[in-house]
């Protein structure tokens, strides 16, 4: 990480896709194709293709050493440790496998009616596993449309947010990610102007429960459609921090572009920081 400003993270999203014979392989291929300084990677398979994306980035690790690895992340885990969860896995399970999650995805809250609460105690739960969480939030087209879209993503992190504490917040690395319901999968986008403006307001929202320093600290990622085509936008937006990458994550040319661009962005933020 580049001291005195917030580092750029392009997370990988590969949601229902992949099988271990195939994610090592594409795993390499995007860690060989999108090494930048300053930028932080998150490869996020489906559970039984982590140790494939595990070895791949240990690999990378071996080959090119530590300085920027490619680091992995999970896609959900259960709120409980352990017990009679049929087909759950939980945070503890990761050990040795990822070291990232993301956690309330819209798919999720909409598949498996996944509440704030809910969603909450999985965050209790990552934080205490030593997970990193992404934890995505983001209004529907018709909240929208009648100007509720801050309110609604207010009422998302105050719910999940509410019970923990700011400094286990700050010091497990909380991640949010901005997506727009209505921009995932679509090849619809925000505007760059708008995601800022919800990025501007979530680090409010979380400032207010007690992390003073959100502002300064908290990374906030872009979500919804990102291509190569469109990332420009997003990262020309400096309360932007990154982008959480589907359909086009699983593409190593997409990634190679997005993961340029961001790098780019990078060294444009950090010559723009004061000389101290
Ligand atoms: P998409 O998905 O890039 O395919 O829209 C983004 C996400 O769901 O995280």
């Amino acid at each position: 990480m580049i001291s005195g400003m917030r580092p750029l993270i392009v997370a990988a999203n590969w949601k229902m896709h992949t099988t271990p014979a195939d994610a090592g392989e594409l795993a390499r291929v995007i860690a060989a194709r999108t090494r930048e300084p300053g930028v932080t990677r998150v490869i996020c398979p489906p559970f039984v293709c982590l140790p494939a994306v595990r070895e791949a980035a240990d690999e990378d690790e071996r080959k090119n050493g530590p300085a920027e690895p490619v680091e992995v992340g999970a896609q959900n885990i259960h709120h409980e440790l352990a017990g009679a969860y049929t087909g759950e896995v939980s945070a503890t399970m990761l050990g040795g496998l990822a070291t990232w999650v993301i956690l309330g995805h819209s798919e999720r809250r909409r598949d498996f009616a996944e509440s704030d609460e809910l969603i909450g105690l999985k965050l209790v739960r990552a934080l205490e596993a030593g997970l990193r969480p992404i934890l995505c939030v983001g209004e529907q087209l018709a909240d929208r449309e009648a100007g509720q879209e801050i309110a609604v993503v207010e009422r998302q992190l105050r719910g999940a947010l509410a019970a923990i504490d700011a400094p286990a917040l700050r010091d497990g690395g909380l991640v949010i990610a901005y997506e727009p319901v209505w921009a995932i999968g679509t090849g619809l986008t925000a505007r760059g102007g708008d995601a800022s403006a919800m990025a501007e307001a979530i680090r409010a929202v979380v400032a207010s429960l007690g992390w003073t320093d959100a502002p300064r600290e908290l990374p906030v990622l872009y979500g919804g459609s990102v291509t190569s085509a469109n990332i420009a936008e997003f990262f020309a937006e400096h309360a932007i921090d990154g982008a959480l990458v589907g359909g086009a994550s699983l593409k190593p040319d997409e990634m190679a572009g997005i993961v340029a661009r961001a790098g780019v962005t990078a060294r444009a933020r950090l010559a723009e920081l004061p000389a101290s």
